[in-house]
């Protein structure tokens, strides 16, 4: 005789893709119906249409059906009604609607911010890379892409889903193993934005408040290039966030160096360490290495801030194809000699981070913008 309660004790092992909890935890589980050697359950989906339907009828199948008795598994859905979804999002952020701004990141949460001194260093590559080199080693990540003038995230990514709302709490979509949210879901086509910096802002403070992160190790920020006021006062919505800095061998170092610190201590961001970008080619029939950019721009950089260089990125045209193709190079080809050294950084950099203080509100800034 198969038992509901074994059933149900199956579903604990059923887990929400983007939510990452059972479906037990999350009050999902609609209904049980047991007819012999036969089992219907029914799931309650966040919203109609749900992208993971498919993802939560195999689980359910794989996790039902391995139930001592049990010979066939049928799954149905249905849709939770608006209470059901404010009581889903009270249980995820733990307060009522309404309170005031209170960050969605645990505490123990490390923020990254990828930053560098202008556009077209590699800053989105090595933020995609990164975060899932980060997340190949067993961390939970989360990817927030900051980028007003050209966000990439989810191109790089492969994500073009937007992210489901639950009441107030938005659930952002996963991808390699990444949580992902970007200021490229709220905008339609490919155009640039004409957004300006109070409604990034906004977006911004939304995405540090209103996602459900849960428990990340890291939450990677794509910092837009250069130093005006929008990283400024990103900065400062960032809680405690650690910075990197990205360069290529030829940067001038002394410039960004005083630029970076310069908003870096206006902001309490600290900068962790720099990352060199395009380091070198190496010819793929003999071997031979060249400096295309030049050599030695990273260090110098690292010197001139008093922090170290953790890595040096070699020039590798798959590194590319594979972001326009949706998968970082990590993932795609692990064996590649520049995924092992986004791996090695992926190593370099928990090391340089600081611990949190566990700040529990979004810092207002004091730069109006
Ligand atoms: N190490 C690298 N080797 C080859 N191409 C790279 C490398 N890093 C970045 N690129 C390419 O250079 C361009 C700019 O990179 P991107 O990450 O978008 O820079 P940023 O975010 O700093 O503007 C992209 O086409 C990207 O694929
Ligand atoms: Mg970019």
């Amino acid at each position: 005789m198969v038992s509901e309660q074994d059933v149900r004790t199956a579903l604990v092992a059923v887990i929400d893709p983007e939510i990452r909890r059972s479906v037990v935890e999350l009050d999902m589980v609609r209904a049980v119906a047991i007819d012999g050697t036969s089992v219907e359950v029914t799931i309650a989906l966040t919203v109609p249409g749900c992208p993971m339907k498919a993802n939560l009828e195999q689980q359910v199948r794989e996790h039902v059906g391995a139930v001592e008795g049990v010979e066939s598994v049928a799954v149905a859905f249905d849709v939770m009604s608006a209470e059901q979804r404010t009581a889903l999002r009270q249980r995820l952020s733990g307060a009522p609607a309404g309170e005031e701004r209170k960050l969605s990141l645990e505490p123990a949460t490390r923020v990254i911010a990828v930053a560098s001194g202008k556009g077209g260093v590699g800053k989105s590559s090595l933020t995609a890379n990164l975060a899932a080199a980060l997340a190949l080693d067993g961390a939970e990540v989360g990817v927030v892409d900051a980028d007003i003038y050209g966000y990439s995230m989810p191109r790089m990514l492969g994500i073009s889903r937007r992210p489901v709302a639950v009441d107030q709490m938005m659930i952002p979509p996963v991808n390699h193993g990444l949580k992902i949210m970007s200021i490229g879901f709220f905008v339609d086509g490919d155009g640039a934005i004409p957004w300006r910096g109070p409604m990034l802002h906004r977006a911004l403070e939304q995405f540090l408040s209103d996602v459900h992160w849960g428990a990340l190790d890291y939450l990677v920020v794509d910092m837009p290039p250069g130093t005006g006021d929008i990283s400024i006062s990103l900065g400062q919505l960032l809680p405690e966030p650690d910075l990197l800095i990205v360069t290529t061998p030829q940067a001038a170092a002394q410039k960004v160096a005083r630029r970076a610190a310069d908003v870096a201590s206006k902001t309490g961001m600290r900068v962790a360490g720099v990352i060199e970008n395009m380091s070198h080619l190496v010819c793929s029939c003999c071997g031979e290495v060249t400096h295309p950019f030049g050599q030695g721009g990273g260090q110098e950089l690292a010197d001139e801030l008093g922090v170290p260089l953790l890595g040096q990125v070699p020039l590798d045209e798959r590194l590319r194809v594979t972001a326009d193709e949706g998968v970082p190079l990590v993932v795609a080809e692990p064996e590649n000699a520049t995924a092992k050294a986004v791996r090695e950084l992926a190593v370099a950099v928990p090391a340089v981070l600081r611990a949190r203080s566990g700040a529990e509100r979004i810092k207002k800034p004091l730069a109006v913008i």
